[in-house]
């Protein structure tokens, strides 16, 4: 398997980069080889992934902009154990000047195609917009993994999200689908969860991952030590769901590619 998946919601906070990391460092823990690109200039999965942001030689805005190999870009976490490149403030500049760049939506995806057949798995943190930077991983992933909340405004925004998609899989990469939904920050007790969960099973069907990550405090506190929820507390609720969802996330991938 080597596939590359975008971790997408324009809606902020709706758990993106604790997929990106915790999902990351799951496949490793079941030996799988993991590349995670954090393309928002926030870097909350590269510092999520133990990697100072601001103390790295190279990033992802040196590969997007300057044509810097990801071989030569890329940083182990030392947490998770799986490859990282790193993003940055310096970021924010890329997006302006990503536009007068050639092939300035596959940027991204020509620097992947040198790597793609080294890891089983790619997973690329987008950050909260529908800009340029997500488009370069739109371009040039295989799938999209949704996180959403179940909460009043969650599907609000999610049109904007699907008419994007739709429209880069129609102009720029005819082989884009959504992967998966993910259900995040879980409460079962809470009607408005069980209301909106249905509301998603129904739109959605069984692109609908059926592993939900609860809400739980280990998942908010494993960042600010660099550390997956994995490493930082192995038996906590965060830590299972996310090994539980790496698992359904593999046996999905792994059957839609015997089906090609
Ligand atoms: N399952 C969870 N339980 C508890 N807290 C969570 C959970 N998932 C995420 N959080 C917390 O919620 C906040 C937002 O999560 P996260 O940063 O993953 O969202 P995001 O979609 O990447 O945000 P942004 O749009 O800013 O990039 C963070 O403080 C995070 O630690
Ligand atoms: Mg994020």
């Amino acid at each position: 398997m080597n596939k590359i998946y975008a971790i997408a919601n324009q809606k902020g906070g709706v758990g993106k980069t604790t997929t990106c990391v915790n999902l990351a460092a799951s496949l490793v823990a079941i030996k799988k080889r993991v590349l995670l690109i954090d393309i928002d200039p926030q870097g909350n999965a590269t510092m999520g992934s133990g990697v100072n942001k601001s103390d790295v030689p190279l990033s992802i805005y040196d590969v997007l902009v300057e044509d810097c190999l990801i071989a030569d870009a890329q940083q182990l976490s030392p947490s998770g154990n799986f490859s990282v490149i790193a993003a940055n403030d310096d970021l924010t500049a890329a997006e302006v000047q990503l536009l007068d760049l050639p092939e300035k939506q596959f940027r991204l995806r020509n620097a992947l195609a040198v790597v793609k057949d080294q890891y089983d798995y790619i997973l690329i943190d987008c950050p909260p917009s529908l800009n340029m930077l997500t488009l370069n991983a739109l371009a040039a992933c295989d799938g999209v993994i949704i996180p959403m909340q179940c909460e009043y405004y969650s599907l609000e925004g999610i049109s904007a999200l699907m008419k994007t998609i739709n429209q880069i899989q129609q102009q720029l990469n005819p082989s884009l689908s959504i992967e998966g939904i993910v259900r995040t920050m879980y409460d079962p007790r809470s009607t408005l969860t069980n209301d909106v969960s249905d509301q998603l099973k129904e739109y959605f069907g069984d692109k609908l991952y059926q592993t939900c990550i609860p809400r739980n405090v280990r998942l908010a506190e494993a960042p600010s030590f660099g550390q997956p929820a994995l490493i930082y507390d192995r038996q906590s609720k965060g830590a299972i769901a996310y090994l539980a969802l790496a698992g359904e996330f593999v046996r999905r991938s792994e059957r839609a590619q015997k089906h090609v």
